[in-house]
């Protein structure tokens, strides 16, 4: 009987605008190449009901309590756990853009507790990989007028790139940093590496939670 190996769970983190959507693409892109079952997804995921709710609050549609907000965003990943573990299970590499950190950084950004934050994700499923596109404030400024959404300020963003590099310190063993000004290119075949060595290494591995 042939054993199903597992599928990585790879997870890109950053402000907004650091490239983190580029970069999972291209990697999602490459893998299918190389004829590796690989599914994308990004969180928020707006289309679901609470997603729909997440949705008007960040165009600033429905305005929400920072905690009510902050648990929507929650849930809306407890919502598809069944789904991220199945698709794992049966071998699929899945590529998420944004998860639970960034639930923590943009609520602790706002002057929630941080612990208060990372509570309701404890159990979730937790990624084998995450990708940290670090910007620094400078290159925040420069980027200028940030879009119409509720956190594209740059002020906010620094305060949020904080609180990541918090993180980034307290879960080293799994986080990988780069720094977001360099090249599109550099910082995909820079990823890759990593990515490839990872699949391999998690194919025999059990699933973890977040703790
Ligand atoms: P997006 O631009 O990647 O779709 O994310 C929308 C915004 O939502 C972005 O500014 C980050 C923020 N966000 C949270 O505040 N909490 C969360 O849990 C997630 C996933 C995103």
């Amino acid at each position: 009987m042939s054993v199903v190996k597992r599928g990585a769970f790879i997870v890109f983190e950053g402000c907004d605008r650091s490239g983190k959507t580029t970069q999972s693409r291209l990697l999602a892109e490459l893998l299918k190449s190389k004829g590796i079952a690989t599914v994308s997804m990004n969180f928020p995921e707006r289309s679901s009901s609470i997603g729909q709710v997440i949705n008007s609050y960040l165009t600033n549609s429905k305005d929400l309590p920072d905690e009510v907000i902050h648990l929507m965003f929650s849930a809306n990943r407890w919502e598809h756990m069944n789904q991220i573990k199945q698709q794992l299970l049966k071998g699929t590499t899945l590529i998420v853009d944004r998860y639970s950190y960034s639930g923590v950084a943009y609520s602790a950004a706002k002057g929630l507790d941080f612990d208060w934050c990372y509570a309701p994700e404890k159990g979730l499923l937790k990624p084998d990989a995450v990708f940290y596109l670090k910007t620094s404030v400078d290159s925040l400024t420069n980027r200028g007028q940030y879009g119409e959404e509720r956190y594209e300020k740059v002020e906010f963003q620094s305060r949020v790139a904080q609180v990541f590099d918090r993180i980034c310190y307290r879960e080293a063993s799994y986080w990988h940093q780069f720094d977001a000004s360099q090249s599109a290119e550099d910082l995909h075949s820079r990823i890759t590496s990593i990515a490839e060595d990872l699949l391999q290494k998690v194919e025999a591995q059990p699933l973890d939670t977040l703790s």
